[in-house]
């Protein structure tokens, strides 16, 4: 399973809190999982510590630079290289299945413009994007990815049948869910969620699956 993730990136402090909250942090300390992250900074050329700079061919912004890309990625050794970017495929439930075929990879967060297109050519196994909108940097989309994959390890999730019904599985939404009160501002708790009758109960769930 791809239990063992590094992300580059401009801004690791951006997953500092993230990563010690909820199923993560109990993912770590139960070493089910790993994680790291490299400061793309730390691979900028000069004493600017240089990490992006004008496109070719005129345009706005900049652009990620190959060599600090080429030296973290080649630093990190992992089986697999993933660059975010709105223009990979999409982000679903096969490609999760795809991707936990391998244990180790780099999720590569790009900014700005995104990266100069030879260091695709040159390390990328999967080029991935998270919904088709742009956002200003792979930082979100990374956490987005790797919360998706973590979820399917086993041992994560506090109860291991919250996977079953999810959403997306079997391309069915999950059922409505509900708690306290039964009543709130004159809406109600479906009766049959009330009734202790388990094969209403379990018959209702089913029913209320939607397709997607
Ligand atoms: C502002 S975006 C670059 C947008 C690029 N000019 C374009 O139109 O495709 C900067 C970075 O954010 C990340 N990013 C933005 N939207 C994304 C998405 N929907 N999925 C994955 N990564 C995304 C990528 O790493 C991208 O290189």
């Amino acid at each position: 399973m791809l239990s063992n993730f590094n992300v580059i990136t401009l801004f690791p402090e951006i997953f500092q809190k993230w990563i010690n909250v909820g199923v993560l942090s109990h993912g770590i300390k139960e070493k089910l999982f790993e994680f790291s992250s490299t400061n793309l900074r730390d691979y900028g050329i000069g004493s600017y510590k240089q990490v992006d700079d004008a496109p070719y061919g005129g345009g706005p912004g900049m652009v990620l630079m190959v060599e600090p890309l080429d030296y973290a990625i080649k630093e990190s050794k992992k089986d697999i290289n993933i660059f975010l970017s709105p223009s990979g495929q999409q982000l679903n439930e096969d490609l999760i299945q795809d991707l936990h075929g391998y244990e180790s990879a780099n999720i590569i967060c790009g900014r700005y413009e995104g990266f100069d297109q030879r260091i695709i050519e040159m390390h990328s196994d999967y080029e991935i994007a998270i919904g088709q909108t742009v956002v200003s940097g792979g930082e979100v989309p990374a956490m987005f990815l790797i919360e998706a994959l973590v979820r399917k390890i086993p041992g994560i999730l506090g109860n291991s049948e919250s996977l079953t019904n999810e959403s997306f599985t079997n391309n069915k939404s999950d059922f409505p869910v509900y708690t306290r009160p039964e009543i709130y501002e004159n809406l109600n708790v479906p009766e049959v969620l009330l009734s202790g009758d388990h094969r209403r109960i379990e018959e209702w769930k089913k029913n209320n699956l939607k397709d997607i």
